[in-house]
């Protein structure tokens, strides 16, 4: 595991190893906080630097899909999003590892689909949510070079999920159906086929 601590960037890396930080859970006021912006010539500072490579190697030991900086405590608008072979959502595009300092989504259309999300700061528990299909994305990378991308399907929902945390929500907030909240086991025993069959469409619909 001490190679995948290593945060390579996708701009040049290597950084530096990051130090794997405790998660905070729901319930925590921290996660309620809506972040602070990051001034864009903060966040070539050894501290912001710093708590990329934390966020980095936290989510890569935790196998979660993305972290946002809340999620560790600091409440400041960066969160970090990668996807690749990952155990806890094997049927997840990939997503190369990118870091977003003050993101904003903008909705592309009025589409939207019910994806099941789970989240490392609530243990245990997944839950189906609305989500755009179609998203632009815009935000500055960890050398507060500007990113705008737009983003379609699964992984849309992924980048909103994380932007929610920014804001202070979580996707617990976002169910509209609680009776669909269920533990990772009986997602697997009872949902997980039908929604891997939703997933196949939309993969199908948007590929990555
Ligand atoms: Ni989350």
């Amino acid at each position: 595991m001490a190679e995948r601590a290593l945060s390579r960037g996708a701009h040049g890396g290597p950084y530096g190893p990051g130090q794997v930080q405790p998660i905070l859970h729901i319930g925590d006021p921290v996660l309620r906080q809506v972040a602070s912006p990051i001034p864009t010539s903060r966040i070539e500072t050894p501290a912001t630097q710093k708590l990329i490579d934390d966020l980095v190697a936290t989510m890569r030991a935790a196998s979660g899909a993305g972290l946002a900086a809340n999620q560790i405590g600091v409440s400041k608008r960066v969160c970090v999003i990668e996807v690749k072979d990952n155990p806890r959502y094997p049927y997840k595009p990939t997503i190369p590892l990118t870091v977003l300092v003050n993101p904003v989504i903008t909705p592309l259309s009025d589409e939207a689909f019910e994806n099941n999300e789970g989240c490392l700061s609530v243990s245990g528990l997944r839950g189906n949510v609305m989500r755009h299909v179609r998203i632009r994305v815009q935000a500055l990378d960890r050398h507060a070079r500007p990113i705008d991308v737009k983003i379609s399907g699964l992984s849309a929902g992924t980048f909103q999920h994380e932007c929610d945390h920014l804001d202070g929500l979580l996707f617990v907030d976002r169910v509209t159906d609680t009776r669909t909240l269920a533990t990772w086991e009986q997602f697997a025993l009872h949902q997980r086929d039908e929604y891997l069959e939703r997933v196949r469409s939309l993969v199908a619909l948007y590929g990555q």
